[in-house]
Protein backbone atom coordinates (compact mmCIF):
# COMPACT_ATOMS: atom_id res chain seq x y z
CA UNK A 1 0.00 0.00 0.00
CA UNK A 2 1.25 3.38 -0.91
CA UNK A 3 1.79 6.02 1.73
CA UNK A 4 -1.42 8.04 0.91
CA UNK A 5 -3.30 5.04 0.26
CA UNK A 6 -2.05 4.11 4.13
CA UNK A 7 -3.14 7.71 5.50
CA UNK A 8 -6.53 7.40 3.44
CA UNK A 9 -7.05 3.99 5.51
CA UNK A 10 -6.11 5.25 8.71
CA UNK A 11 -8.72 7.93 8.39
CA UNK A 12 -11.30 5.62 7.23
CA UNK A 13 -10.50 3.48 10.20
CA UNK A 14 -10.98 6.72 12.92
CA UNK A 15 -14.31 6.96 11.56
CA UNK A 16 -15.46 4.06 11.63
CA UNK A 17 -18.44 3.34 14.65
CA UNK A 18 -20.93 1.33 15.88
CA UNK A 19 -24.04 1.88 17.98
CA UNK A 20 -24.77 -0.02 21.12
CA UNK A 21 -28.40 -0.25 23.11
CA UNK A 22 -27.50 2.43 26.18
CA UNK A 23 -26.89 0.98 29.59
CA UNK A 24 -26.75 1.34 32.41
CA UNK A 25 -23.07 2.16 32.98
CA UNK A 26 -23.27 5.23 30.17
CA UNK A 27 -23.88 7.99 32.74
CA UNK A 28 -20.21 9.28 32.70
CA UNK A 29 -20.36 9.40 28.77
CA UNK A 30 -24.11 11.55 29.01
CA UNK A 31 -22.23 14.00 31.42
CA UNK A 32 -19.78 14.75 28.85
CA UNK A 33 -22.16 14.95 26.25
CA UNK A 34 -25.05 16.89 28.00
CA UNK A 35 -23.10 18.20 31.03
CA UNK A 36 -20.87 20.30 29.11
CA UNK A 37 -21.16 23.49 27.72
CA UNK A 38 -19.56 23.64 24.25
CA UNK A 39 -21.15 20.39 23.55
CA UNK A 40 -24.89 21.99 24.65
CA UNK A 41 -24.12 24.98 23.01
CA UNK A 42 -27.39 24.85 20.62
CA UNK A 43 -29.24 22.63 23.25
CA UNK A 44 -30.15 24.94 26.27
CA UNK A 45 -26.90 24.80 27.69
CA UNK A 46 -25.47 21.97 30.30
CA UNK A 47 -27.87 20.19 32.43
CA UNK A 48 -27.19 19.52 36.14
CA UNK A 49 -26.41 16.65 37.86
CA UNK A 50 -29.84 15.96 38.76
CA UNK A 51 -31.27 16.51 35.62
CA UNK A 52 -28.62 14.17 33.94
CA UNK A 53 -29.42 11.06 36.64
CA UNK A 54 -32.82 11.66 35.40
CA UNK A 55 -31.83 11.75 32.05
CA UNK A 56 -29.90 8.33 32.18
CA UNK A 57 -32.80 6.76 33.95
CA UNK A 58 -34.83 7.41 30.52
CA UNK A 59 -32.46 6.63 28.22
CA UNK A 60 -32.47 3.02 30.25
CA UNK A 61 -36.39 3.03 30.43
CA UNK A 62 -36.93 4.33 26.31
CA UNK A 63 -36.62 0.55 24.91
CA UNK A 64 -38.53 -1.67 27.63
CA UNK A 65 -41.27 1.11 27.58
CA UNK A 66 -41.71 0.75 24.09
CA UNK A 67 -40.89 4.66 23.68
CA UNK A 68 -38.20 5.11 21.40
CA UNK A 69 -34.17 4.05 21.05
CA UNK A 70 -30.99 5.36 22.86
CA UNK A 71 -27.55 4.19 21.68
CA UNK A 72 -24.17 5.11 22.38
CA UNK A 73 -22.15 5.51 19.52
CA UNK A 74 -18.42 3.54 20.11
CA UNK A 75 -15.31 3.81 17.69
CA UNK A 76 -14.04 0.04 16.58
CA UNK A 77 -10.93 0.75 16.44
CA UNK A 78 -10.76 1.44 20.37
CA UNK A 79 -13.84 0.30 21.96
CA UNK A 80 -14.10 3.84 23.46
CA UNK A 81 -17.89 5.54 24.03
CA UNK A 82 -17.59 8.64 21.60
CA UNK A 83 -21.34 9.97 21.31
CA UNK A 84 -24.83 8.69 21.45
CA UNK A 85 -27.52 8.67 19.15
CA UNK A 86 -31.49 8.04 19.50
CA UNK A 87 -34.94 8.78 18.76
CA UNK A 88 -37.87 8.83 20.89
CA UNK A 89 -41.79 9.35 20.47
CA UNK A 90 -43.04 12.41 19.76
CA UNK A 91 -46.25 14.20 18.73
CA UNK A 92 -45.56 17.36 15.66
CA UNK A 93 -48.34 19.61 14.42
CA UNK A 94 -50.72 16.35 15.62
CA UNK A 95 -49.07 13.67 13.87
CA UNK A 96 -47.05 10.76 16.04
CA UNK A 97 -43.57 10.49 14.86
CA UNK A 98 -40.02 9.30 16.18
CA UNK A 99 -38.12 12.39 17.23
CA UNK A 100 -34.24 11.60 17.03
CA UNK A 101 -31.34 13.87 18.24
CA UNK A 102 -27.57 13.01 18.06
CA UNK A 103 -23.67 14.35 19.53
CA UNK A 104 -20.29 13.55 19.16
CA UNK A 105 -17.56 14.33 21.69
CA UNK A 106 -15.47 17.20 20.29
CA UNK A 107 -12.09 15.25 19.87
CA UNK A 108 -13.90 13.00 17.62
CA UNK A 109 -16.27 15.52 15.48
CA UNK A 110 -15.19 15.88 11.88
CA UNK A 111 -14.95 12.63 10.90
CA UNK A 112 -17.87 11.27 9.88
CA UNK A 113 -18.79 9.54 12.89
CA UNK A 114 -22.35 11.26 13.35
CA UNK A 115 -23.47 10.72 9.50
CA UNK A 116 -22.16 6.70 9.99
CA UNK A 117 -24.04 6.37 13.82
CA UNK A 118 -27.29 8.18 12.46
CA UNK A 119 -27.48 6.04 9.43
CA UNK A 120 -27.60 3.29 11.45
CA UNK A 121 -29.83 4.13 14.00
CA UNK A 122 -31.80 5.19 10.87
CA UNK A 123 -32.51 1.80 9.67
CA UNK A 124 -33.27 -0.09 13.38
CA UNK A 125 -36.22 3.10 12.93
CA UNK A 126 -37.36 2.08 9.72
CA UNK A 127 -37.41 -1.29 10.83
CA UNK A 128 -39.15 -0.71 13.83
CA UNK A 129 -42.16 0.04 11.59
CA UNK A 130 -44.04 2.19 14.13
CA UNK A 131 -44.17 5.72 12.74
CA UNK A 132 -43.89 6.78 8.81
CA UNK A 133 -42.46 10.14 10.39
CA UNK A 134 -38.91 10.71 11.90
CA UNK A 135 -38.03 14.39 12.80
CA UNK A 136 -35.05 15.94 13.60
CA UNK A 137 -35.03 19.88 15.03
CA UNK A 138 -31.59 21.03 14.79
CA UNK A 139 -31.03 25.24 15.94
CA UNK A 140 -30.74 27.07 12.39
CA UNK A 141 -27.34 28.17 14.18
CA UNK A 142 -25.83 24.44 13.99
CA UNK A 143 -24.50 23.76 10.61
CA UNK A 144 -22.83 20.06 11.27
CA UNK A 145 -26.30 19.26 12.30
CA UNK A 146 -27.89 20.73 9.72
CA UNK A 147 -25.29 19.12 7.06
CA UNK A 148 -25.82 15.54 8.50
CA UNK A 149 -29.79 15.65 8.29
CA UNK A 150 -29.44 17.06 4.32
CA UNK A 151 -26.41 14.25 3.66
CA UNK A 152 -28.85 11.64 4.96
CA UNK A 153 -31.87 12.09 2.93
CA UNK A 154 -34.26 14.39 5.25
CA UNK A 155 -36.39 16.95 3.85
CA UNK A 156 -36.13 20.63 4.84
CA UNK A 157 -39.78 21.14 5.94
CA UNK A 158 -39.68 25.07 7.52
CA UNK A 159 -37.75 27.17 9.91
CA UNK A 160 -40.36 26.63 13.10
CA UNK A 161 -39.74 27.81 16.68
CA UNK A 162 -39.04 24.95 19.07
CA UNK A 163 -39.68 24.66 23.13
CA UNK A 164 -35.71 22.83 24.11
CA UNK A 165 -35.48 22.21 26.83
CA UNK A 166 -38.62 22.58 28.16
CA UNK A 167 -39.81 26.28 28.98
CA UNK A 168 -36.84 27.60 26.24
CA UNK A 169 -37.42 28.40 22.67
CA UNK A 170 -35.33 28.51 19.61
CA UNK A 171 -35.32 29.32 16.04
CA UNK A 172 -34.62 25.61 14.53
CA UNK A 173 -35.29 23.42 11.23
CA UNK A 174 -38.05 21.21 11.04
CA UNK A 175 -36.18 18.15 9.11
CA UNK A 176 -38.57 15.16 8.18
CA UNK A 177 -37.64 11.88 6.80
CA UNK A 178 -40.12 9.15 5.11
CA UNK A 179 -39.51 5.90 7.20
CA UNK A 180 -42.02 4.01 4.53
CA UNK A 181 -39.69 4.79 1.75
CA UNK A 182 -37.26 1.99 0.65
CA UNK A 183 -38.79 -0.46 3.27
C1 LIG B 1 -23.68 17.64 15.17
C2 LIG B 1 -22.56 16.66 15.47
C3 LIG B 1 -23.14 15.41 16.12
C4 LIG B 1 -21.84 16.29 14.16
O1 LIG B 1 -20.92 15.23 14.47
P1 LIG B 1 -19.69 14.85 13.47
O2 LIG B 1 -19.28 13.45 13.80
O3 LIG B 1 -18.68 15.91 13.54
O4 LIG B 1 -20.43 14.90 12.06
P2 LIG B 1 -19.85 14.37 10.66
O5 LIG B 1 -18.37 14.35 10.72
O6 LIG B 1 -20.57 13.10 10.33
O7 LIG B 1 -20.28 15.55 9.69
C5 LIG B 1 -21.62 15.75 9.30
C6 LIG B 1 -21.68 16.80 8.24
O8 LIG B 1 -21.49 18.09 8.86
C7 LIG B 1 -20.58 18.86 8.09
N1 LIG B 1 -19.95 19.80 8.99
C8 LIG B 1 -19.17 19.53 10.04
N2 LIG B 1 -18.81 20.69 10.65
C9 LIG B 1 -19.38 21.69 9.92
C10 LIG B 1 -19.39 23.12 10.03
N3 LIG B 1 -18.77 23.73 11.03
N4 LIG B 1 -20.08 23.82 9.11
C11 LIG B 1 -20.75 23.20 8.10
N5 LIG B 1 -20.78 21.86 7.95
C12 LIG B 1 -20.10 21.12 8.86
C13 LIG B 1 -19.63 17.83 7.55
O9 LIG B 1 -18.92 18.34 6.45
C14 LIG B 1 -20.57 16.68 7.19
O10 LIG B 1 -21.18 16.87 5.94
P3 LIG B 1 -20.52 16.24 4.61
O11 LIG B 1 -20.20 14.83 4.90
O12 LIG B 1 -21.59 16.45 3.59
O13 LIG B 1 -19.28 17.03 4.37
C15 LIG B 1 -21.51 17.32 16.43
O14 LIG B 1 -21.09 18.55 15.87
C16 LIG B 1 -22.03 17.56 17.84
O15 LIG B 1 -22.08 16.65 18.66
N6 LIG B 1 -22.43 18.79 18.15
C17 LIG B 1 -22.86 19.12 19.53
C18 LIG B 1 -24.19 18.49 19.88
C19 LIG B 1 -25.30 18.93 18.97
O16 LIG B 1 -25.38 20.09 18.61
N7 LIG B 1 -26.16 17.97 18.59
C20 LIG B 1 -27.22 18.22 17.66
C21 LIG B 1 -28.53 18.40 18.27
S1 LIG B 1 -29.81 18.48 17.00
Amino acid sequence: MTASRKQQSDIFDRGTVRIEPWGEGNLPLLKKLLGDPAMTEHLGGPESDEQLVKRQARYERLTQEGKGRMFKIVHEATGEAVGSVGYWDSTHHGEDIYEMGWSVLPAFQGRGIASTAVAQALAIAQSDGKYRSLHAFPSIDNPPSNALCRKLGFTLVEECEFEYPKGSFMRCNDWRLDLSVGS
